[in-house]
């Protein structure tokens, strides 16, 4: 098939409602331009500068009279634009941003979105890095922040003139806590907040969050969509004119994704839908061995009917992703028992990679406070987070069951 036949093919599939399919957007979504040398793979444009023929063009180029995509790397590059394109694709999104990380996408968007004055409301199931930065430093900026448990009319009473945001992860670490989002969405629109939601852990396979009103969404791209514990990386998905004013933001702040790693997330894109499947399949099938487990206290996982959102999740999320967080009967002693006796998840931070990974909650993300901190923030000491990858969930089974028997 010549190049513009099949450019025009995708082109008209997407315009016609039936659209493609997620795998195929996967594989091939912003990435169907033709290539030079007749590459299959879209190549990696490691450069930070471009040249111009001559002053003319220079001048053309600023006054739009010409289609090129950037003058200075942090202004635009190719690879990263394929990057952009295909995770606005798999989104539902009209436009989307890359980052050095998911901490970079979130501080740039919230000194975007937000001034002096302002008040902010977080959710209080969280990653950790993000309530530390606003606990650290919202107040030089002038912005207060306040932290609100997972009900609508706890966050609407909340609410003040100066409510400027809304932030909540979904679902929320290490809990897996779900706000309705339709309803969220609606409170924020009549009381002009602006709702960001960090969709990292649902992915854009297991939920589209703008399509219910979200204002935009927010991927740590290390995670599932890195998806091989290789890479940082970060996303914000949204509506163009808010995209393009972020994007000019983003480039006067610098912080710019490299182009290397832009390709190595368009590798790790093709087999998302694949890996995402197999995650969801695996850690419900472990929530479940978990949850009939006589050692095992409490499971947090949205699929199960026991968690406090399993209808909120049941309707919002296709599968209720990697993560599985549990108490193991007993206090932190035995939690660690559990985590130390295990051989295929090795103990570290993050999710969402091939490698399955664990840890004892407390002991990572809450190890600086004290037990009466983590109390008051509902974080038990027998918690355990697993991050389950894309080994055999029978091992990953096995392997759960051979650490209980030493607790
Ligand atoms: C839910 C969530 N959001 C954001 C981040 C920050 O992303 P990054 O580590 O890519 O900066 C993390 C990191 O663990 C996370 O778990």
């Amino acid at each position: 098939m010549d190049d513009e036949s099949r450019q025009r093919f995708f082109k008209n599939k997407r315009q016609e409602g039936e659209g493609l399919g997620f795998s195929t957007e996967c594989v091939h979504g912003g990435e169907e331009e033709s290539r030079e040398h007749a590459s299959v793979e879209y190549p990696i444009y490691q450069t930070a500068t471009y040249y111009f023929d001559n002053t003319q063009d220079l001048w053309d180029y600023y006054h739009k009279k010409s289609s090129r995509l950037s003058e200075y790397g942090r202004y635009g590059n190719p690879t990263i634009k394929v990057l952009e394109k295909k995770l606005a694709l798999l989104e539902g999104a009209e436009e989307a941003l890359v980052f050095p990380s998911g901490m970079a996408a979130f501080t740039t968007a919230l000194l975007f979105v937000c001034q002096t004055g302002d008040h902010i409301i977080l959710t209080n199931d969280g990653y950790r890095g993000i309530h530390k930065f606003c606990d650290k430093y919202l107040a030089r900026f002038g912005i207060t922040h306040e932290y609100v448990p997972f009900e609508l009319g706890e966050i609407e009473k909340k609410i003040k003139p100066t409510t400027r945001l809304l932030f909540s992860e979904f679902p929320s670490n290490p809990r897996l806590r779900v706000l309705p989002l339709r309803e969220v969405a609606m409170l924020c629109r009549q009381k002009q907040v602006f709702f960001f939601l960090d969709a990292t852990f649902a992915t854009p396979y297991n939920c589209s969050p703008l399509k219910y009103g979200v204002d935009l969404v927010l991927h740590s791209l290390t995670k599932y969509l890195g998806g091989h514990n290789d890479l940082l990386g970060g996303a914000l998905l949204g509506k163009k004119e808010l995209l393009e004013q972020l994007r000019l933001f983003q480039g006067l702040l610098g912080s710019i994704l490299e182009p290397h790693t832009a390709y190595l997330l368009l590798r790790s894109l093709k087999s998302f839908a694949l890996r995402m499947k197999t995650i969801n399949e695996s850690a419900e099938k472990i929530a479940i061995f978990l949850a009939n487990h006589p050692k095992i206290e409490r499971v947090w996982y949205p699929r199960l009917p026991s968690h406090p959102d399993y209808l909120v999740a049941k309707e919002y999320l296709k599968g209720g992703g990697g993560i599985v967080s549990f108490e193991v009967k007993g206090s932190l002693d035995e939690a660690t028992r559990l985590v130390d006796n295990l051989y295929i998840p090795r103990i570290a931070a993050s999710l969402g990679g091939t490698e399955s990974l664990v840890h004892v909650v407390t002991a990572m993300s809450y190890h600086d406070l004290s037990p009466e901190q983590r109390k008051a923030m509902g974080v038990a000491d027998n918690m355990v987070r697993l991050a389950v990858g894309l080994e055999d969930s029978e091992d990953l089974i096995r392997d759960l069951s051979q650490a209980l028997e030493k607790v």
